[in-house]
């Protein structure tokens, strides 16, 4: 059964609360729950996780890239730092999307940038909770026309 890794990266663990007029009054919680809800119908299995450490999420998406499972990430602030994200997502065969909840391009200038984004298959943003939702979505036609 294929597992969809869903990476989140610093203070989403703070969704919720955390400017809610800016990413929303869902939990991490209610997302992962929403998720499993969806993967559960697909028989596809869900690991959803959460880390304020860089190398971490590292380690994750290595794991994810070395079983070649596809990736949805929000890796935060770590979008428009982070290096070794990028070479860790480059350096594996894993399918990343790349989802914001918010529209990075309609904020501050040094959130308009992601070293992400040019190693990602795609990129959601602007649509909240939603857009993991639709992440999932886009992943599952993914291995629905890679069955074929
Ligand atoms: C975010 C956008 C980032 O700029 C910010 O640092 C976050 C959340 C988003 O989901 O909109 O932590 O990735």
């Amino acid at each position: 059964m294929t597992t969809i890794h869903v990476l989140n990266g610093p203070n989403l663990n703070l969704l919720g609360s955390r400017e809610p007029e800016t990413y929303g009054t869902q939990t991490l919680a209610n997302i992962e729950a929403k998720l499993a809800a969806i993967c559960k119908a697909h028989s596809v299995s869900l690991q959803f996780r959460q880390s304020n450490h860089e190398g971490e999420l590292v380690t994750w998406i290595q794991e994810a890239g070395r079983a070649s499972e596809p990736i949805i990430i929000n890796a935060g602030a770590y979008s428009h730092t982070s290096i070794a994200l990028m070479d860790a997502i480059k350096g594996t065969n894993a399918r990343v999307i790349e989802v914001h909840l918010s529209n990075i391009h309609a904020r501050e200038p040094f959130r308009h940038h992601s070293y992400i984004s040019g190693a990602a298959r795609g990129i959601i943003m602007g649509f909240g909770a939603l857009g993991y939702e639709l992440a999932i979505t886009a992943i599952l036609s993914d291995i629905a026309i890679s069955a074929k």
